[in-house]
This record gives structure tokens, sequence and C-alpha cells, in this order.
């Protein structure tokens, strides 16, 4: 009976993780096992508000075997990219003693023992809006705080980018960089932050939610098919955006909105261009896509100076990010005006910050 009861016990961690969106995208492998990419990237971290993944991960010895639910339905955990992210943290998992709880677990046990994850996204799923960054950041982030994991967030970034490249990003908040690093075993391929979340405060990111069905080509294929086949990767990996970063990384630390957001569009529309460029092409954005382009670039030529950029990931929605709230409220009214709700055109429209959603997703 003693031992029963020692058996029944379970150990269990929470954690919240936003999402974040490339404003230099990601796009293309060098390793596709250890996920390393052929360029650096920069990303924008959101407010974990509207978009995040809450992943609860347990340990008990009651649990025969390694489960996890996504948004409440089993999916399986037999896949490379979970096992590769599931044996990094068991093989850096350390005592775990909490003497308030009566808690003590040995390093061995902890490793030996299987665990449950449980995890929800507040947003579509594999509807472009990057549920793969936040899911495998939160997975990391929740697996090390339970197996006491003495790593700092750049080391844990290494692991999260073994699940998805652009979960390395989440790890941190404000602006991002991933560095595509050199070495061939990906130890020096990490992510780093490169001003925290108050540093450009008055910037307000909107999300126009054009669609939420799955999208069909993922990232992963879509950008295996890429490197295979575009004629111009080579060009943006190796080129384009090496100057790109350089160029955005002064345009953060020295809050140059107008620099921001003509780096942000074009480097947007060079990604969904080398996808078009992808045999067979691969077309992420829609009409409605292109629509919200075309308003966004009429108002910031009719201004003369840049009030939001614009960039769209691999699916249609739009991510909007304002300069300020002033411009973000005309932004919306904007959209309001174009795309009425109702209307036959798909948009639903958030604001991701301190103020409320506009429309659900439906
Ligand atoms: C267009 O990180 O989803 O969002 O590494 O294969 O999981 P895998 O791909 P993923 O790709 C994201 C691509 C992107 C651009 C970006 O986030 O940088």
């Amino acid at each position: 009976m003693a031992e029963q009861q020692l058996q029944n016990w379970v150990l269990m961690v929470s954690a919240q993780t936003p999402t974040n969106i490339a404003v230099i995208k990601y796009w293309g492998k060098r390793d596709e096992d250890l996920i390393l990419a052929i360029n650096d990237s920069i990303s924008v971290t959101l407010d974990p508000a509207h978009l995040c993944t809450t992943t609860t991960v347990a340990v008990s010895p009651a649990f025969n075997r390694d489960r996890m639910w996504l948004n409440g339905k089993e999916i399986s955990l037999s896949g490379g990219r979970y096992q590769n992210c599931l044996r990094e943290i068991r093989a850096r998992a350390s005592d775990v003693e909490d003497e308030n709880k009566g808690i003590k677990i040995a390093k061995n046990d902890l490793q030996n023992l299987h665990v449950h994850i449980a995890s929800y996204n507040n947003f579509p799923t594999a509807a472009g809006l990057a549920s793969s960054a936040a899911g495998f950041a939160c997975l990391v982030f929740s697996l090390a705080k339970l197996m006491n994991v003495q790593e700092d967030n750049g080391k844990l970034s290494a692991i999260a980018r073994q699940g998805s490249g652009s979960a390395c990003r989440s790890l941190y908040g404000g602006f991002v960089k991933w560095i595509m690093g050199k070495e061939e075993n990906g130890s020096d391929s990490i992510a780093v932050q490169l001003v925290d979340e108050k540093h450009w405060d008055e910037l307000v990111i909107i999300i126009a939610v054009v669609s939420s069905r799955q999208k069909e080509t993922s990232s992963t294929s879509g950008m295996r098919d890429t490197v295979e086949t575009s004629a111009l990767i080579e060009r943006r990996a190796k080129e384009v955006v090496p100057k790109r970063i350089i160029q955005m990384e002064e345009a953060i630390q020295n809050r140059d909105f107008p620099t921001f957001a003509q780096l942000t569009c074009a480097d947007s529309n060079q990604f969904h261009a080398v996808c078009m460029d992808t045999s067979p092409p691969i077309f992420y954005m829609n009409d409605t896509s292109h629509r919200v382009i075309g308003c966004v670039e009429k108002w910031n030529r009719s201004e003369g100076t840049p009030q939001v950029a614009y960039t769209f990931d691999a699916g249609p929605n739009a991510v909007l990010i304002a300069r300020n709230r002033k411009a973000a409220t005309l932004m919306l009214q904007r959209l309001l005006f174009h795309f009425p709700p109702n209307s036959d055109t798909d948009l639903n429209s958030y604001v991701i910050g301190d103020k409320s959603i506009l429309k659900d997703a439906g």
C-alpha cells in the first residue's frame, strides 16, 4: 500500500510562451535534422495575451509512456523533432529538491520517468501564425523547468530550434535574432535578444486573420522545395539577407520606423517571391492578402512616410506593425472600411497589445 502511494505522485509545471513574427525571414535549411538555417533572421515576439501557447508538463511513476495532447487531442510523439527535444532536455536534467513541498527526485530517476504534455494554442494552429514557434518554445521551456535544467535561454533556444527553427526566437521577448551559426553540430545556431520589449514599446501589432484554415504547404516542405528548386534563394540567403540583417539591427536600435518598415515589407515580399520561384510554386498569400498590401502601400504613400509595415508568413494572414497607437487606430479604421465585418472577404482583425479583439477569428 505504502509503495502504491509512492507511485501516485505527479510533478507538474506549466508555462506560457508567445509566438514571434519574423521581420527578416528564415526560409531554407542547410541541415534538416538539426534544423540549421541558411540565413540569420530577426523577429518580434508578440504580446502573450493574444497569441500564445500554454503547456503543462508532468512526470509520474504512474505514467507508462510519453504522451502529448495538443488542443485536447492526443498526438504522436514519435516524430524526430519531439524526440530530439525530449532527449536534449532529459540529458541536462538535474536533481529536483523542494524542501517546502517535501519533494526530492534524483536526476537519474527524473530521466527515466515518462512525461505527459498538454498544450493549448489560443489561436489557429498551423494557419501561418507561427504556432510551431510558440509550441516548441513552450515545450522546451516547461520541460526544462520540470527537469531543473540549469542552462540559460541561449542554450534552451538551441534545443527549441530542433523542434522548429522559428521556435528558438520565442525564448525571448522584444526583438530577437536567430544567428544561423557556422558549426556543423549547431552549437552556435542560437537566438539572442537584440532589445527587450520596452525598447520600442510604441509599436502596435495588428494581426488581420484572413483565414484560420490550416495551410496546404507546411513551412518545412515548402522551404525544402525552395532550397532544391529556386534560382533566387541562394542570392537571397548569401547576399540580400546579410545586408538586411545589419540594416534591420540598426533600425531597431535607433527606432527608425521608415527604415524598419521598408525592410520588413521588402523582406516579406521577397520571401513570397522565392516561394513563387519554387517548383511547384507555393502561394501562401491570397487575394485578400494582396488587397491588404495595396491598402497599406497606398496609405503609406499618401502620408509621405510609412505608418504601418506589413509582413506575411507561410499563410495569408497579415501582420501589420504600426508606428504608434494612432497609426494602428487609423489602420484599423481603414481595414474595417475596406473589409467590413460580414462582407464576402473573410477578414477578421485583431489588435495585439492592450486593446481588445475587434472581431473573432471565425
Ligand atoms: C515563414 O520554423 O515553421 O515563418 O523549422 O521547418 O519547423 P521548421 O519551419 P518554421 O518556419 C517558419 C518560416 C516563416 C519565417 C520565420 O518565422 O522566420
